[in-house]
């Protein structure tokens, strides 16, 4: 029975994860996002929770339902997102999937924008969103013992990511390379990189439950007695 039982090797442990997208009004009917499904950090919010972790999963609008047992936040913008975080805490564990919009309206409107056919659109003025990895990663009685960020890039993956990982202060970055039709976004499947202090390790191509449980594990490695 004991190696029939389900791993609880977090348990004890409490995980935030952020998930999905944000929404960032322009007025009423339109806003700004990222493309994301949220797939990715439902499954690793489900992969914790499986080892025994208190899971809060803060997700921006998805199609996707909450994995049992997972204590889920909805929310819509990264001001949402950032205050929702700071509210969850303390955790031990923060893993930050989230495709979180980098502006938002510098001004949102309260009524609908008309356009005026034959006229140019006046430009949109933006304001720069706060950066929730960067908040979490921040030194503070409140910092999670192991803070995990994403890192999507069409570029230069490795070197971005690693850059990613100096700037904002977290533990490890889980780096993918989501460039024009390789299938990753919105698919079944993700390719990444670990990068931790470390080292960089570079994991095969698995379905994206597979990657969550990987990750689940060694995050489980961090944290066993
Ligand atoms: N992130 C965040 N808050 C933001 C922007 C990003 O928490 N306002 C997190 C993401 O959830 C991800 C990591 O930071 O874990 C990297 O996001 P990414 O968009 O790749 O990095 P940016 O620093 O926003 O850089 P850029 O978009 O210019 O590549
Ligand atoms: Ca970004």
């Amino acid at each position: 029975a004991e190696r029939l039982a389900p791993k609880r090797s977090l348990a004890g442990r409490h995980a935030l994860v952020t998930a999905g997208p944000t929404h960032e009004p322009i007025d009423p009917v339109r806003y700004i996002a990222n493309r994301s499904s949220g797939r990715q950090g439902y499954a690793i919010a489900a992969a914790l929770a499986a080892r025994g972790a208190r899971v809060t999963l803060v997700s921006g609008p998805t199609a996707l339902t909450a994995p049992p047992g997972v204590d889920r936040i909805d929310v819509e913008t990264a001001r949402e997102m950032l205050a929702a975080c700071e509210a969850a805490l303390p955790a031990d564990i923060a893993v930050l999937t989230a495709a979180v919009a980098d502006w938002r309206a510098a001004h949102e409107a309260g009524r609908k924008l008309k356009k005026r056919p034959g006229e140019t659109p006046e430009p949109l003025p933006l304001a720069l969103n706060p950066d929730i990895l960067a908040h979490l990663s921040a030194p503070g009685p409140n910092r999670p013992a192991l803070v995990v960020g994403f890192a999507a890039e069409t570029d230069d993956l490795l070197r971005n990511a690693a850059a990613k990982l100096d700037r904002k202060g977290c533990d490890w970055i889980v780096a993918n390379d989501v460039a024009d039709g390789n299938g990753i976004m919105g698919g079944d499947h993700n390719e990444v990189h670990l990068l931790t202090r470390d080292g960089t390790e570079t994991w095969p191509r698995l379905p994206k439950n597979d990657v969550a449980n990987c990750l689940a594990d060694r995050i489980a490695a961090r944290f066993a007695p």
